[in-house]
């Protein structure tokens, strides 16, 4: 898988993350960069495994995004502490290749004597820095010019370890993080450090899921439409006998192709009434904003297939019009499966339509030659089979998501318990 970077998954996540909160992606930025150089100070780390902590530390209030109100950050990071901590967790363990570093997120609101309670040993250096750092970022943010490093020490040993608070110090004496920070200059030693990032293929292609799930964050219903949309495109693609390398192009386009509703509201996305135009021109901004965050990251050949999904072959699609000539045969099928997909799955407003309904109205569109004729042939040559397969892993990939929802309320529970005892 070489048309994407380690460390470009890494911005991807990012900036897909900064569409539904640029404030708190910034803060996780800066708790990286003080993770980070905490932990070179310590010494013993490999750049690559510092740059994976960092990118962690980047994610770490992730499960906010589903549990809190992010217009009050205070409230979630110093009160109720515990609802994003498990749901980032579980969001890692289960959707990305952190899997049991993920824990590191669950414990990263719990005091160093909570840790000693509960027994934690693995992860636990990186744990307690993640925990002090975060609170750095935290309180220099609300108090400004007023913030002391030295109003954590009375905490020693209780909130936080010794060694954590020692190691912060030491930091702060020789690296000027804070003028770093202020400066904005530590973002630059921060894409130096994740230049260092090597993934592997299998984990470049969970990361890219992973991103694809974060959608959920914004709505649930789009992460059920792009499993449906890949899988109509992954059939079409492999019943036209495209080649390996533009079968994979293809799925990585699809996988990504609406990540740009992140930054669109609920309300708009999930609307169950016609939109306004003000409404629409909103949705239609999807389009830019993918081109943006991908451009410069991903292989023009994939960027390409995703930013093309609503042009259509007679001209008539956005945002640039173009014409059947001027698309290849992957955005055409993406193009189909994007609208099929709207089609066959249930909407606010309606149930998803049957067949037959499809049929007709494809049929009709035909006419308008809105679809490369080649590949609405095969797909009407094909046409149950390819939908009976799309309904079913649209189905299956609500499991993942499930599955986080169904332990979060649990774990919740059990937390909660212990935090009462
Ligand atoms: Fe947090
Ligand atoms: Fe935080
Ligand atoms: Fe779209």
């Amino acid at each position: 898988m070489d048309f994407i970077k380690s460390k470009n998954i890494f911005l991807l996540t990012r900036d897909t993350l900064k569409l539904l909160d640029k404030r708190l992606m910034k803060h996780g930025s800066r708790v990286a960069y003080i993770l980070y150089k905490m932990l070179e100070t310590k010494g013993g780390y490999e750049k690559f495994e510092m740059a994976e902590y960092a990118m962690l530390a980047t994610l770490h209030d992730i499960g906010a995004y589903r549990t809190d109100n992010l217009s009050m950050p205070l409230a979630f990071e110093t009160r109720n502490t515990l609802p994003h901590s498990i749901y980032g967790y579980l969001f890692l363990k289960y959707l990305s290749p952190f899997e049991d570093r993920a824990k590191i997120l669950l414990n990263h609101h719990l005091s160093f004597m909570e840790l000693a309670e509960k027994g934690e040993t693995q992860y636990l250096t990186v744990t307690t820095y993640l925990s002090l750092a975060e609170c750095v970022d935290v309180y220099r943010e609300a108090l400004g010019d007023r913030f002391r490093v030295s109003s954590f020490r009375p905490f020693e040993g209780k909130r936080f370890s010794k060694e954590s608070l020692d190691i912060l110090d030491r930091t702060i004496a020789q690296q000027k993080i804070f003028e770093k920070i202020e400066s904005e200059e530590y973002e630059q030693e921060l894409s130096h450090l994740v230049d260092t990032l090597m993934f592997t293929n299998e984990e470049k292609k969970r990361y890219m899921e992973t991103i694809m799930y974060c959608l959920d964050f914004r709505s649930h219903m789009k992460v059920q439409d792009t499993a449906v949309c890949i899988s109509i495109c992954s059939q079409l693609a492999e019943l036209m006998g495209l080649d390996q390398k533009t079968q994979e192009m293809l799925y990585y386009g699809a996988l990504i192709h609406d990540i740009g509703m992140l930054s669109i509201p609920k309300e708009v996305i999930e609307s169950n009434r016609r939109l306004t135009d003000e409404e629409m021109e909103m949705m239609r901004e999807h389009i830019p904003i993918i081109r943006d965050i991908l451009e410069s990251r991903l292989d023009p050949v994939v960027t390409e297939i995703a930013a093309r999904h609503h042009e259509r072959c007679n001209g008539k699609g956005y945002p640039e019009g173009l014409d059947g000539n001027q698309m290849n045969t992957p955005q055409k099928i993406l193009q189909l499966a994007d609208a099929v997909t709207g089609m066959i799955n249930d909407r606010p407003h309606r149930a998803g339509m049957p067949a037959n309904t499809v049929r007709e109205i494809l049929m009709k569109e035909s006419g308008d030659r809105n679809f490369d004729p080649e590949v609405l042939r095969v797909f009407f040559d094909n046409f149950d089979q390819i939908l009976d397969v799309a309904k079913q892993q649209g189905k299956d990939s609500l499991n993942p998501n499930s599955l986080v929802e169904a332990r979060y309320a649990k774990l919740e529970q059990a937390l909660k318990k212990m935090k009462k005892k």
